[in-house]
């Protein structure tokens, strides 16, 4: 995948003055999803820094439970709390992580800054053990950055 193509779709959807910002965060995780296959679940978690907890926003993939998950818990959580990427190769040697599914072998996690604030993440669920790379992590930051313009 040339990711410098998917970052400048991504961008197109961000200035599509016809969406607002649920469908263009939507029409992200579609794309994400459509264009990279070991990318099974993709989707965006807020954080509600008063009551110390991430909230799920629009996402492409199977149903989950974890709509709200407290700072710290998971590797959303923690990724909340550390403000760095957390890239997973395999979920199951981790101890401190929410299994969405048993189908999960390996998950990306990266914070979403606004201003300097860590308002946020996009998290990427794969099938394949050790799915994502330094590239995927360079990819997903960039894109963030540009996600971050919406806010
Ligand atoms: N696996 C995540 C929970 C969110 S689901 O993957 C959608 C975690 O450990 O934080």
């Amino acid at each position: 995948m040339d990711y410098k193509v998917l970052l400048e779709q991504a961008k197109d959807i961000i200035v599509d003055s016809e969406k607002n910002k649920e469908q263009k965060l939507l029409g992200i995780c579609q794309l994400l999803f459509d264009s990279i296959p070991y990318y099974d679940w993709v989707g965006f978690y807020f954080a509600d820094h008063n009551k110390k907890v991430l909230e799920l926003g629009p996402y492409v993939g199977d149903e989950t439970d974890h709509v709200v998950i407290p700072f710290g818990k998971g590797i959303c959580g923690q990724v909340a709390n550390s403000n760095a990427t957390f890239l997973v190769d395999d979920v199951t040697a981790q101890d401190n992580y929410i299994a969405c599914s048993i189908t999960v072998k390996s998950e990306i996690v990266v914070p979403l800054f606004v201003k300097g604030v860590n308002i946020g993440q996009i998290d990427i669920d794969s099938h394949t053990i050790a799915a994502f790379t330094p590239k995927d992590q360079e990819f997903l930051e960039n894109l963030n950055l540009e996600v971050a313009s919406m806010f």
